[in-house]
């Protein structure tokens, strides 16, 4: 029988630091109230074992744990790197809501030939049955195991021998080893280190939910981060559709791409042309509303911006965007105000950005500026236009990056024109395969140039 002991630790429920006494405020992490007592009970030390593994060359060690799990879900595969290398502990990390059980029960669902073991600390076996149902996908392999301990979870995971585990979600879960309430730093971190040492033990993937409190953080410990091989954000307004998955840590591949899906009735939709969908395809003329050439992750896809300027009613003016950023859209209306006299200081300003997806790429300042500028002077703007520019504090349209894949989005998505900067033309002439027929490109140094253009 192992003797125990207990031990009493004053832990901080956003940083993880442990401090001997309680204190109100951490001064690790400087947050306030944020420190909880835990209890651990603390196994008597067991013969310490003799390490026998050795060192290897780089050479001699095979790559063949690599043969990564594929998908069905393009998306997916495409924000892991080209599917998920077994062994990697995956956080999966999102609001409430948003829809990260959906995915990875889509997951488990539409994967072929292996065990599936989905282990619900939150929804009953029937309202996942129903999610399913839902879904209209069936998986004669796909087990659901509604449990919370996380010793119980892993001895069943060693009977069924999944391909892989899904934890939804990690807040719920607990040891018995240590003495901690549900969810507190203590629980998630053990819990973490234990389905981390499953997973490298039998080389399977193990995919964990974790819940964003409002301020952003992963409700608690954003030491959890620091314990996975990949945190993967799973974004969006709520009430919109669209998806984002994006990855902020792999250690098994790229954090630069990401995956668009739209939430419908029946589960989520891979967008794999982003360009449809986040322009409203109206044949009315109305001003204030351009379209962007960005890039996000590695994908050009072209966006509507909308803005609305109207004269403020009552005392201070308002301005929010969703979609943007608020301090990048007042630098915007400054430069807007300095270098183009228009007069914002007595008027609302309203910036969005269809879908409400997040962009956050300096190449949509120019169609910020002309949406702006064409709801001010109420002109719409040609729709066979589109733009690519950052803009500096001078007014200048400054060039973007990738240039070449932006132009090929517009021109495949049948624009005729598109807006860049003259100081983007070197980089697109270096490259003498590059056609642009059935686009017209149009350069300029200077927005006032572009208004020109634009509005006459
Ligand atoms: P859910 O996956 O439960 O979110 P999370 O696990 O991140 O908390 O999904 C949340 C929302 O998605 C829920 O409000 C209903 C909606 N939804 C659909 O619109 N269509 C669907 O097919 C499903 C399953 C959910
Ligand atoms: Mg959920």
């Amino acid at each position: 029988m192992t003797a125990q002991k207990t031990k009493t630790t004053y832990v901080c429920q956003s940083c993880g630091a442990i401090h001997s006494k309680w204190q109100g405020q951490c001064s690790s992490c400087l947050e306030w109230n944020t420190i909880a007592e835990e209890i651990t009970i603390k196994k008597t030390k067991q013969k310490i074992s003799v390490n026998i593994s050795k060192p290897i060359l780089l050479e001699q060690i095979s790559n063949e744990n690599f043969n990564r799990l594929i998908f069905s879900n393009a998306e997916v595969n495409r924000v892991l790197g080209g599917g998920v290398v077994p062994g990697t502990l995956i956080l999966v990390a999102g609001e409430p809501g948003i829809g990260k059980s959906t995915l990875l029960l889509e997951l488990a669902l539409t994967i072929n030939n292996t065990p599936v073991l989905y282990i619900s600390g939150e929804e009953s076996a029937q309202q996942i049955k129903l999610r399913a149902d839902r879904l209209g996908i069936n998986n004669p392999l796909c087990h659901i195991y509604c449990e919370t301990n996380i010793e119980n979870i892993i001895n069943q995971a060693n009977n069924l021998k999944p391909g892989f585990l899904i934890i939804d979600s990690i807040q719920t879960i607990y040891t018995s080893a240590i003495e901690s309430a549900t969810g507190s730093v203590g629980q998630v971190r053990e819990s973490t280190a234990l389905l981390q040492q499953y997973a490298k033990q039998h080389n399977i993937p193990v995919f964990i939910i974790g819940h964003v409190t409002k301020e952003g953080y992963i409700a608690g410990p954003k030491l959890l981060e620091h314990m996975v091989d990949t945190v993967l954000y799973f974004e969006g307004e709520r009430h919109y559709g669209y998806r984002i998955l994006r990855a902020i840590k792999n250690r098994f591949g790229s954090t630069a791409e990401l995956g668009i899906f739209e939430m419908t009735h029946k589960g989520l939709r891979e967008v794999l042309d982003p360009s449809e969908l986040f322009i409203t395809h109206s044949e009315e003329k109305t001003s204030g509303v351009s379209i962007a050439s960005v890039i996000e992750g590695l994908r050009p896809f072209m966006i509507e911006v909308q803005a609305l300027s109207g004269t403020a009613a009552y005392g201070q003016p308002q301005r929010s965007a969703t979609g943007f950023d608020n301090r990048r859209l007042s630098m915007l209306l400054a430069v807007l105000e300095k270098k183009v006299g228009f007069k914002l200081g007595q008027k609302d300003i309203f910036l969005n950005i269809t879908g409400g997806v997040k962009i956050d790429d300096p190449a949509m300042d120019l169609s910020v500026i002309a949406s702006i500028a064409s709801s001010y002077v109420d002109i719409p703007i040609d729709k066979q236009i589109c733009f690519a520019g950052e803009i500096g504090l001078s007014g200048e349209i400054r060039p973007v990056y990738k240039l070449e894949q932006r132009i090929s989005e517009a021109e495949k998505m049948q624009y005729k024109k598109i807006v860049i900067s003259k100081y983007n033309v070197k980089q697109t002439e270096l490259n003498p395969e590059f056609t642009r027929d059935k686009i017209e490109i149009i350069t300029s140094s200077k927005i006032t140039d572009v208004f020109k253009i634009l509005f006459g």
